[in-house]
């Protein structure tokens, strides 16, 4: 009797422990979002935390909002700590991959969700805009990925890189960008064969993304052109980043969330 009544007090631990921590299929999983303060990147983070896994959410400015993402996590049941760090120095780039390793013991998912949305048409592209737009979009996932490599190979993890329709389509007035996002394309290809078979590399290139308190502009133009008719939701990019973590035999490949707005 005793040793049943041990059974079930032990059941019941394990049920408790349960429901502090809902099981999922990435528990035990660590993931580093890139720019997980506000915004696509902390959706991104919070919905890997749904999912089980603990979360090292960077940041570069936002100290408040990313204490805040972290809170939301931990409040999940799961474990997160925020790291700053400015990708433009490939350095800081350095040391918070070493962080994140740091703090959880190790690394599975990558997410580089951080980036710049800089305006400039061929006459107003200064020397400053260009190597803001590629330093922050280009430069950094590409050194992110590297100084995570190593650490991602032992995990047979996976990386997850943000373009933007941007990358597809010649938008007037924002070459850097759209120069920058292209490369995201052609960089998500190059390391998927370079870091196969251990890692997997893929992209997601959104259309617009509007969160509340956007200006309603934003969604009513993207609607003119989107056969869908909405723009889409930071949880739309976020479960698209579930799809490609658990998507085993993806590998090079760019989604396009847009909701048909490049047809
Ligand atoms: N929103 C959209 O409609 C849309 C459409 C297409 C593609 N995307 C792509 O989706 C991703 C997320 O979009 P979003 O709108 O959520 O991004 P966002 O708000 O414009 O930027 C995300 C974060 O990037 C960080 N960041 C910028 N420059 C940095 C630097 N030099 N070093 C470190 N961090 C830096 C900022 O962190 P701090 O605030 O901490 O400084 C910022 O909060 C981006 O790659 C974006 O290009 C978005």
């Amino acid at each position: 009797m005793p040793v049943l009544r041990e059974c079930v007090r032990v059941a019941d631990s394990k049920m408790m422990e349960k429901d502090a921590k809902p099981d999922g299929a990435l528990q035990g999983r660590v993931a580093l979002v890139t720019g997980a303060a506000k915004r696509i990147g902390r959706a991104v983070a919070v919905r890997l935390a749904e999912e089980g896994a603990d979360v090292v959410v960077h940041y570069r400015g936002s100290k408040e909002k990313a204490a805040e993402a972290v809170a939301e996590i931990e409040k999940i049941g799961r474990r997160a700590v925020a790291v700053q760090a400015d990708l433009g120095d490939v350095s800081q780039i350095k040391r918070l991959i070493a962080e994140a390793g740091k703090q959880f013991g190790r690394l599975d998912i990558l997410v580089n969700s951080a980036a710049n949305f800089l305006p400039a048409s061929i006459v107003s592209t200064t020397e400053q805009v260009w190597d803001a737009s590629l330093g922050t979009n280009l430069k950094a996932p590409f050194f992110c990925a590297q100084a995570a490599a190593p650490l991602l190979k032992r995990s047979r993890g996976a990386i997850i890189n943000f373009a933007d329709v941007g990358g597809l389509l010649a938008w007037t007035g924002y070459i850097p960008h759209c120069v920058s996002k292209a490369g995201v394309i052609m960089l998500t290809r190059c390391l998927a064969k370079e870091l196969a078979p251990e890692v997997r590399v893929n992209a997601i290139a959104p259309g617009t993304i509007t969160m509340p308190g956007d200006p309603p502009e934003w969604e009513e133009d993207f609607i003119k052109r989107a056969p869908l008719l909405r723009s889409g939701r930071p949880s739309d990019v976020a479960e698209t980043v579930v799809f490609l973590v658990r998507s085993e035999f993806i590998t090079g490949q760019v989604i396009v969330v847009d909701g048909g707005r490049t047809l």
